[in-house]
């Protein structure tokens, strides 16, 4: 009997300690993405903004090829547009998931909520009225990526805000953590271009991004976050003491650890002298 109880107790504790380790993973990962988020947010204000504000937007295509094109004025509106509203994503997404804040002031919840699904949805929209006006540096198959991107975008958006109205918080969540997941990718296709070029150098890179690496990036930087997005979902619902929980914690923390070293080496090869660029008019020397 006594064995049999501590047995209960062991398995209990185990549980507890997966369900914790679930929840610090969860943490570390947000403040980890918030803390980036926040770098690139700053990088977008200096850089496009500050370039903007002084009357030489044409300066944009220094971050991208032809970005800006004076021809094409409802381009550049559009892609003005999806910059802002991103920023404001970036900023706002964290916020968004931790549960204190939500149970304190659940007032503030609802309008950032609001501010984050209308930013999320002018954010796709956005970027797909650049794409259809202008279309991407890459061509078509980056048009499809970025399009299918944009679409998911504007579809969980909408979808977190439905079920917010209807009184459904489980399918609420389940579209907000999505949301957050796709906002994500807009950063971490930047996190993941840094790497590569760091440890692979420009190989299967093109300036016109048509490489091998540029057709398989134009997917990978939205569908794996939403993949673990899934699985964070499904781990949730999932019963305590499962190794869905261990896995889904060990993923968090392996995420955790890369955005961490990546918004290291990218915020110095690229944020930084985009701000330095954006603040001063200097030359971006990238
Ligand atoms: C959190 C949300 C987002 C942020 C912060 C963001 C940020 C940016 C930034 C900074 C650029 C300029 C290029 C660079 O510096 O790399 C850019 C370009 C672009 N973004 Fe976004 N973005 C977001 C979401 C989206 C979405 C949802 C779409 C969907 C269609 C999109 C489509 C584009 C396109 C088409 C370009 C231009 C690519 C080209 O010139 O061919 N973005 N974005």
């Amino acid at each position: 009997m006594a064995t049999s109880s501590q047995g209960l107790a062991t398995g209990a504790s185990s549980r507890g300690a997966r369900g914790s380790a679930l929840r610090w993973s969860a943490t570390l990962l947000v403040a980890a993405s918030w803390v980036s988020a926040a770098i690139f947010g700053a990088y977008i204000i200096l850089f496009f903004g500050g370039m903007a504000a002084r009357g030489t937007t044409l300066r944009w295509n220094e971050a991208l090829p032809a970005l800006y094109d004076a021809r094409l004025p409802l381009a550049a509106l559009a892609i003005g547009l999806h910059f802002i509203t991103g920023g404001i994503l970036l900023l706002l997404g964290p916020i968004q998931l931790i549960g204190a804040i939500r149970r304190a002031v659940p007032a503030l919840h609802r309008w950032l909520g609001r501010a984050y699904v209308l930013s999320a949805g002018l954010a796709g929209l956005g970027g797909l009225g650049f794409i259809v006006s202008k279309g991407t540096i890459g061509g078509p198959l980056m048009d499809v990526g970025f399009g299918l991107y944009g679409a998911l975008m504007v579809l969980a958006a909408t979808l977190a805000y439905a079920h917010a109205r209807a009184g459904r918080p489980e399918r609420h969540r389940a579209w907000a953590i999505r949301l957050y997941a796709l906002t994500v990718g807009s950063w971490l296709y930047r996190m993941e271009y840094g790497f590569w070029f760091l440890t692979a150098g420009k190989f299967g890179h093109t300036s016109h991004f048509t490489g091998w690496f540029d057709m398989v990036m134009v997917f990978f930087f939205y569908l794996p976050n939403l993949a673990v997005a899934e699985l964070f979902i499904q781990a949730r619902h999932s019963g305590h003491g499962s190794t869905l929980r261990l896995a889904a914690a060990t993923a968090l923390l392996t995420a955790s650890v890369f955005v961490i070293v990546a918004t290291w080496f990218f915020t110095a090869a690229y944020w930084g002298p985009g701000m330095v660029s954006g603040l001063t008019g200097a030359p971006l020397s990238q």
